[in-house]
């Protein structure tokens, strides 16, 4: 199991005070290892509030997180960062974790990359991370460099300051910063927006590399067509509470489910969908995009 969240509740602001205001409400949600999990919802669902528990940036209100050996939670106002690998003993104090040992572990990047960002310069602000984990200067440098190309950003950004940088270059970067740290689980809050559909493609096949490797994907996407694509779960939010957690085929196929979100499939779904309600013996198992229903029509119409 990679995590699990525990009748999570979070409330921003203070809490019985007019400014409060509830983010989460009574989510439960196992993690399998190896999962390229997808979360969506509508704007102001609690999708950035979910994932912001995945590396400790946010502990719930009331309920436990539990992401890997590491346990979450807050009693009476005080937080703890549980290490459910350490014996309790006499010394209380030893099962406490430092939290940056989860964020190397559970890597988180943000909706707004902007908030990631603070070096003077590209090649240094992706370098912060290996070197902040004690790595060696040069190692770090040749870490933070081949992160760099794997998200498409070349050698002449390297001394550029990030905050001169579009907003997709701005989010590659952050990206990358994420990357050098080999988290074991990339948390990503909405990686694509922002990027062109050539450089989106290119992100999410690294990400699907990513995953190949054996590590875990969360990502946070209203694009309908990549959940299809590259998900193989996908957990359902609306109003703070996840309504539904299930294969994209499956969510994608229940209109009745459907009909009570803001949840539209993906155009090349619902035309399989209509062609074999039209008799056409798809299986739309294999649907992930146009060349792979136009392959499925091949093979139906072979075996009429
Ligand atoms: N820093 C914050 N302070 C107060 N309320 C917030 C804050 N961040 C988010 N919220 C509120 O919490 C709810 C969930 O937001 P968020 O997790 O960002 O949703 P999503 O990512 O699905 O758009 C929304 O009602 C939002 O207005
Ligand atoms: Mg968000």
């Amino acid at each position: 199991m990679l995590g699990k969240f525990t009748s999570v509740n979070y409330v921003y602001g203070k809490e019985g005070t007019a400014l409060a205001s509830s983010a989460l409400s009574d989510i439960n949600l196992t993690i399998d290892d190896h999962v390229f999990l997808a979360l969506v919802g509508e704007t102001g669902s609690g999708k950035s509030t979910l994932v912001q528990h995945l590396n400790g940036l946010l502990l719930p209100t009331s309920g436990t997180v539990q992401v890997s050996h590491y346990l979450l939670k807050t009693e009476k106002k005080k937080k703890y960062y549980i290490d459910l690998d350490k014996e309790q003993g006499k010394h209380p104090k030893r099962k406490q974790f430092k939290v940056k040992d989860l964020r190397k572990f559970a890597g988180l990047v943000f909706q707004f990359p902007e908030y990631q960002l603070f070096e003077e310069t590209v090649l240094k602000d992706v370098m912060f991370g290996p070197l902040n984990f004690g790595m060696e200067e040069k190692k770090a440098e040749a870490i933070a460099k081949a992160a760099l190309k794997l998200v498409g950003i070349g050698e002449s950004y390297y001394s550029r300051s990030p905050f001169e940088l579009s907003g997709g270059e701005k989010r590659r970067v952050a990206i990358a910063g994420i990357i050098a740290l080999e988290p074991k689980v990339l948390v990503l809050d909405e990686p694509t927006a922002g990027l062109d559909p050539k450089g989106e493609k290119e992100m999410m096949e690294l990400f699907d590399k990513i995953y190949q490797s054996g590590k875990s994907i969360i990502l946070v996407s209203h694009n309908m067509d990549l959940v299809l694509k590259y998900a193989h779960e996908v957990c359902v939010m609306n109003k703070g509470k996840l309504l539904k957690v299930s294969s994209p085929l499956e969510i994608f196929q229940d209109e009745e489910f459907l009909s009570s979100t803001a949840i539209e499939p993906p155009l090349v779904f619902k035309t399989a969908l209509e062609l074999k309600k039209a008799g056409l013996d798809l299986n739309l198992d294999n649907i992930k995009d146009i060349p792979s229903l136009a392959e499925e029509i091949r093979k139906a119409k072979k075996n009429d």
